[in-house]
């Protein structure tokens, strides 16, 4: 594996981080308190093409590999995990498995508008008696005149409220309760109703909707075969866990930049804390696990990039990197002491945003169950 990047891939890297520093960090505490951030960061993000960093040309996108577009999550999380994750799941979780999985007339009918931000996506498979055990959903999708009518309720939809295009997930064989049976589709946003905006620990620049449905779409919406969309799920989660693991790594980054930063400048007992062996333990743990992680992420978009399997390498990228990223922001207020603990310092709202990294996408239970299925084979 060649850890050296690419031209193009430094070159989308700095026009992210670019961005980061310069439209979106100092906004962050805002956006927070504020629990969104506007509309319009998202078509500056689609001017620069970093709605569809990974999509072909042909398709609208700008053409880059996934690991460009890795890099891109890391560097916007790095400014605001609230916005990492709008762009990870209208890029991961519905943009790219429409491309993957959709027929050539579904690619260029939904996926243009997606890459060039005319509409953002979402991913809709969890219910609230659904989440861990994703196969349980009840969401039912069943004949109608002309397509499918699918009733049912979704639950944490990232991006809901945007508006835009759905990858949904319903049961189309009422005899199955498992995985099997169920079916992916595409749904347009105005075919659901939003039912309520949840208020979260952190990530409050993003919007998460619980969702109703109760609406016919046509034949052509389906994607994939008839009763396998579960696959398609597993598949989509296998890339987009790559994405949050990289969320996270940029979180511990913004935290471990202002911790270095703080502990050059605080003094205490006459001396800078850098100079205690206390701290300096802290800074290089952090700088080590960062790598770590950072290494990880970069071995599994790899992995995707050359087409080989990276169901496990994702799920050890995703369970490495959140778990870290708790860590070492946890460890960020503690070299803040007080300070860390105030929103004088971004460091809370780092410490709160990469909570959330351990749970969805797959809780970190989920990715150890994977990782496990993988080395001893699905039983
Ligand atoms: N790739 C392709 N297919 C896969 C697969 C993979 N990685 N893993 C499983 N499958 C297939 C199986 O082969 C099987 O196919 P067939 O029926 O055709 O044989 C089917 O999927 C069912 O697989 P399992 O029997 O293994 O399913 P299971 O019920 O045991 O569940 C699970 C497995 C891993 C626990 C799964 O339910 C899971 O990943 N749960 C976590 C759900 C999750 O991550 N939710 C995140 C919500 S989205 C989100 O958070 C987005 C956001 O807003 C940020």
């Amino acid at each position: 594996m060649d850890l050296e990047l690419t031209a193009e891939q430094r070159e989308i890297q700095s026009l992210a981080r670019a961005f980061a520093d310069a439209e979106i960090a100092p906004n962050a505490a805002e956006w927070d308190r504020a629990h969104g951030f506007p509309r319009e960061v998202l078509a500056k993000l689609a001017e620069l093409g970093l709605l569809g960093v990974c999509v072909p040309e042909e398709y609208g996108g700008a053409g880059a590999d996934f690991l460009s577009y890795i890099l891109v999550l890391e560097e916007l999380s790095r400014g605001d995990a609230g916005v990492g994750v709008t762009v990870a799941v209208h890029t991961s979780a519905c943009t790219l498995p429409i491309l993957q999985f959709g027929t050539d007339e579904q690619r260029r009918r939904f996926v243009p508008p997606l890459a060039r931000g005319e509409g953002i996506g979402c991913f809709a498979l969890t219910e609230p008696g659904a989440g861990s055990d994703a196969g349980a959903l009840v969401t039912r999708a069943t004949r109608a005149d002309g397509g499918w009518r699918i009733e049912g309720a979704k639950q944490w939809i990232t991006n809901a409220a945007f508006g835009g295009t759905m990858l949904l997930f319903a049961r189309t064989d009422p005899e199955t309760q498992t995985a099997r049976g169920v079916s992916a589709f595409i749904v347009d946003t105005e075919d659901v109703t939003i039912t309520r905006t949840e208020e979260k620990l952190g990530l409050n620049s993003s919007v998460t909707n619980d969702i109703a449905v109760d609406s016919v779409v046509a034949d052509d919406r389906m994607i994939g075969e008839l009763n396998h969309g579960f696959r398609i799920a597993m598949s989509t989660l296998d890339g987009g866990r790559i994405g949050i693991a990289a969320q996270a790594v940029g979180i511990a980054q913004a935290a471990y930049e202002v911790a270095l930063r703080y502990a050059k400048e605080r003094e205490a007992f006459g001396q800078r804390i850098a100079d205690f062996q206390a701290i300096q333990h802290k800074l290089a743990n952090m700088s080590m696990e960062i790598d770590a992680a950072r290494l990880l992420v970069l071995r599994a978009a790899t992995l995707k990039d050359r087409g080989l399997p990276h169901t496990e390498a994702g799920a050890k990228a995703k369970l490495f990197a959140s778990e870290m990223a708790r860590r070492q922001t946890a460890e960020a207020i503690q070299v803040l002491g007080g300070y860390g603990y105030t929103k004088e310092f971004p460091v809370e709202r780092y410490y709160r945003d990469a909570k959330i990294t351990e749970i969805y996408e797959g809780t970190s239970e989920i990715q150890r169950l994977v990782i496990a299925r993988e080395i001893l084979g699905r039983t």
